[in-house]
């Protein structure tokens, strides 16, 4: 990891579970590992005393800006996910019930982003001009916010497409301007609204105009630094858990992935700069689907770096069996009920964007489990299997992929993994090549050996350093 990250991890649990009252025992007979398990949604006096996330989801932080040259807001996002491919749209989920103090209603930011219909999502490195920003959204209330941007200190400019103000400290910048109705590739319409409520919280999908990237990492001087996964140190391994190791699939596309992941780097695309403004190479996205879409396998990838963690996304197949997709998009967009909200591709566009077998089965039984997976080699083997073959391919493919389903479970929980959510779908959304299904999260499992002294650890921000070897030689 990047020095200049260190300051910006994250461990969770931070206290122990004991004394909550919350949390049960929850073992399974002749089994090593055990859950301690919550049920949810929680009561709202509970809510008040403590409304933080009741259990850990790997999400990254964005700073996002909303306004024009005369009114402007500043808020931080945690989750800011993109949740579909073509139009290529993201989402971003702010509270709109006061909940308690960390979760009161971000109304000024809501009206101004409904009212003018463009944002920025921006990412700064770790290091000055970020601690100005995020102190100044911390020590300024909701009520004050519109002179956040101004008090921050640090100079801004117009975005490309819209007169939304960007940091010129960002390295790398998502312009976005709200949905409009439109319909997909089977003609079913989509967008009928530009944001959905869901529970607590309001979710804008902003359809992506314009990406502008820091000019001496679009030229491959520098790098962006994401680790994917949280790290984590179990106590101990399943009993009887599969032996088989998973087997780099015959697909005919495959997806890799890596959880230490740098971008530009010679296995991720290169990125297309249509020109070049102040220091930042832009690209504009055209607004027609159509000239969007790229039929071929590997210019479908998405064309920039976007921080992204996965879900490990469980279902019951029609035979009874588990399935297992991991899921990039996978995001958690209310807090009260908890909904987690993974993006699951119908449209049949190549191999890459083609429909899942996940997608039928989560719609049938209406449930699905999302469990966190960490850095540790069988469950990148597992993910790198499963997020490769398709269960159509393989009826059996989580023991293939290495991984133990625990037979008590409610949607299949898989026990290598620290931590599961137990869902129960509310709505989906179509969204043009995704569903995004909205989970409502029923029980969470977390694994006894998880603990403030043997915590998942996390950071929600990627760094930026010249490459090695430019480094070494100036
Ligand atoms: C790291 C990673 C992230 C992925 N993210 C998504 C995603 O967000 N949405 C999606 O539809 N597929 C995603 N996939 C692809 C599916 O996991 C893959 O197609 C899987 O084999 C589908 O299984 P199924 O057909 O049994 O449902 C991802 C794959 C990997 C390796």
């Amino acid at each position: 990891m990047l020095d200049n990250l260190i300051p910006y991890q994250y461990s969770w649990p931070v206290d122990d579970f004991t004394g909550s009252g919350l949390w049960t025992t929850d073992r399974t007979p002749g089994q090593t590992v055990a859950f301690r398990t919550r049920q949810m949604p929680e009561s709202f006096s509970d809510l008040s005393q403590d409304s933080r996330w009741p259990a850990f989801f790997p999400s990254p932080m964005c700073l996002v800006t909303t306004g024009d040259s005369r009114r402007s807001c500043l808020e931080k996002v945690v989750g800011a996910s993109i949740v579909n491919r073509f139009p290529y749209v993201m989402a971003l989920s702010f509270c709109r019930q006061a909940l308690s103090s960390r979760h009161h209603v971000r109304k000024h930011f809501m009206e101004l982003l409904e009212r003018g219909g463009s944002a920025a999502v921006q990412f700064l490195p770790p290091g000055r001009a970020l601690e100005a920003a995020m102190g100044r959204i911390l020590s300024t209330d909701e009520a004050n916010s519109h002179g956040r941007l101004r008090d921050t200190g640090l100079p801004t400019s117009a975005a490309c497409e819209s007169d939304t103000p960007v940091f010129d400290d960002a390295y790398l910048v998502y312009e976005g301007r709200l949905v409009q109705p439109a319909r997909d590739f089977e003609s079913q319409p989509i967008f009928a609204a530009p944001w959905e409520d869901v529970g607590s919280h309001r979710v804008y999908f902003l359809e992506i105009t314009a990406i502008q990237l820091r000019r001496d990492i679009a030229l491959g001087q520098s790098q962006i630094y994401w680790t994917s996964l949280p790290t984590w140190r179990p106590d101990c391994l399943p009993a009887g858990g599969p032996q088989v190791k998973a087997i780099a699939p015959r697909a005919i596309y495959q997806k890799s992935f890596t959880p230490h992941y740098r971008f530009p780097a010679a296995t991720t695309v290169a990125f297309e700069a249509d020109e070049f403004i102040a220091g930042r190479a832009v690209r504009h996205l055209p607004h027609e689907v159509a000239a969007q879409v790229e039929r071929d396998n590997d210019r479908a990838r998405w064309p920039c770096f976007f921080p992204s963690s996965v879900g490990m996304i469980t279902c019951e197949t029609s035979d009874g069996r588990p399935n297992l997709m991991p899921c990039g998009s996978t995001t958690i967009v209310s807090r009260h009920p908890l909904i987690v909200a993974p993006c699951v591709s119908y449209a049949a566009i190549n191999s890459r964007y083609a429909p899942r077998a996940t997608l039928e089965q989560i719609r049938r039984t209406g449930r699905f489990g999302c469990g966190v997976p960490y850095l540790a080699d069988n469950v990148l083997d597992a993910i790198r299997y499963a997020g490769n073959i398709s269960w159509q391919a393989d009826p059996d493919k989580v023991r293939a992929a290495g991984l133990t389903v625990d037979p008590q479970s409610r949607t299949p929980r898989l026990l290598e993994l620290p931590i599961h959510f137990d869902c129960e779908v509310r709505r989906e959304l179509r969204l043009g090549t995704h569903i995004m299904f909205l989970g409502e999260v029923r029980r969470i499992s977390v694994r006894e050996d998880v603990s403030h002294k043997r915590p998942l650890q996390w950071n929600p921000w990627a760094g930026v350093a010249p490459l090695p070897s430019l480094a070494r030689s100036a």
